[in-house]
């Protein structure tokens, strides 16, 4: 034999694989790759959270055929950046890539961009909004207003201009990836943004066109939560990271709230209820939606549940109730020292916030 069996050549590309409920797909991913790679030492690593289908059960029986697949279980977890990084710092090979496991995204360009790489780029991404890509056959209208809002956001944060900074395929020199590890965040769908955010320099780049395909198996991730984390994300990097993320959800959860707050008085008042009764309702409508998004999203790391979620509830009410209190004050006083009425209202929201997030973080949510 002149060539020695790919076990024991190293890889010089490592394709992670975040994965979630993907069982139906991975094998199917697995046998794709090994036909467009061909020729190439390459190597899949799926990184599951634990995934409630099976996943990593699946996709360990098939590496017990196929040596060229390797499966990281992680228990305990969740989130995609979170596991594509993990996936990466496994990898020893020269060259990452990070793709789907459900098959929208076009693996048969793998070589292609291996090819840029290969000829000195540090970052190719896949993109689905350049001449010959395409992105209306797998998303929605809604997904597409929300992509397009994203990528003119993060314009202003990332050290390269990306065409689909959300895309969540694409290739990495490996040694670039572990010199910012430890700065990038672990929750969301953000990390190709993330990590264009986060290099200390201009990276070197391509971009690849290719078609995001409709999913054939399981479902989408992909939810509000998700859009909010994003925004957060953009925020945070906008103030140079003085602003806290945590503040920042607290006061977008807070612009939530005041929709449902609206809505709710509409309805009310429909219905027929009288407008300080309608008031009231909607106020506390809107305070209950704001805890249980901040419980789910802001404090995720401190969720309450149980007997602590109502005591945490009723301490959200009065917490709220005082923060009213603070806005109305400071708005009041800086009104009356002949402020502008916009000065004064925005000082006095700001102030409710500041208020509402230090108590909610230091009585509510208690870590
Ligand atoms: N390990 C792990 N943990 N994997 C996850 C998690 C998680 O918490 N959440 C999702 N995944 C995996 C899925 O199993 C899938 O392989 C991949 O990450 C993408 O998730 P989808 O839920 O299929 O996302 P999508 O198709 O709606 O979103 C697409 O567009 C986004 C925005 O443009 C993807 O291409 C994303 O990567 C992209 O960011
Ligand atoms: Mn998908």
């Amino acid at each position: 034999m002149t060539e020695l069996p790919a076990t024991v050549r190293a890889p010089e590309l490592t394709v992670v694989v975040p994965s979630y409920n993907e069982r139906d797909n991975v094998p199917e991913l697995a046998a794709r790759l090994g036909r467009v790679l061909a020729g190439i030492d390459w190597e899949m690593i799926v990184v599951d959270d634990d995934s409630p289908d099976g996943t990593s059960a699946v996709v360990k029986e098939l590496a017990r055929r196929n040596p060229r697949v390797r499966c990281i279980r992680r228990v305990g977890r969740r989130g995609l950046a979170g596991a594509c990084i993990e996936g990466m710092l496994a990898s020893s090979a020269p060259v990452v890539a990070v793709m789907d496991a459900d098959l929208q995204h076009d693996e048969t360009i793998l070589p292609d961009m291996l090819g840029h790489i290969r000829a000195g780029r540090e970052l190719v991404v896949a993109s689905r909004n350049i001449e010959g890509g395409s992105k209306t056959e797998g998303l929605s209208p809604v997904r597409q207003a929300i992509s397009d809002l994203g990528r003119r956001l993060s314009g202003m944060i990332l050290k390269a201009p990306l065409s689909d900074p959300m895309s969540g395929f694409f290739m990495v020199r490996r040694d670039l990836v572990e010199e910012i590890a430890p700065k990038l965040s672990t929750a969301g769908f953000k990390i190709l943004a993330d990590i264009a955010a986060s290099v200390t320099h201009r990276p070197s780049f391509a971009e690849v066109p290719y078609v995001f395909r409709e999913r054939v198996h399981g479902e989408s991730k992909l939810d509000a939560k998700v859009a909010l984390d994003y925004l957060g994300f953009i925020l945070n990097k906008l103030s140079g990271g003085l602003i806290p993320l945590r503040f920042i959800f607290f006061a977008l959860v807070g612009t939530t709230g005041l929709f449902v707050h609206m809505v709710s008085l509409y309805l009310a008042l429909g219905a027929g209820m009288r407008f300080a009764a309608a008031q009231t309702l909607a106020t506390f409508v809107a305070m209950t939606s704001n805890f249980l998004i901040n419980n789910e999203i802001t404090y995720r790391d401190a969720r309450l549940k149980g007997a602590r979620f109502v005591v945490g509830l009723v301490l959200f009410y009065a917490v709220c109730s005082l923060g009213a209190f603070a806005n109305v004050g400071v708005a009041s006083w800086l009104y009356a020292e002949a402020a502008g009425w916009w000065l004064a209202g925005l000082a006095g929201a700001l102030m409710g916030a500041v208020f509402n997030y230090a108590a909610s973080s230091a009585l509510v949510w208690r870590r």
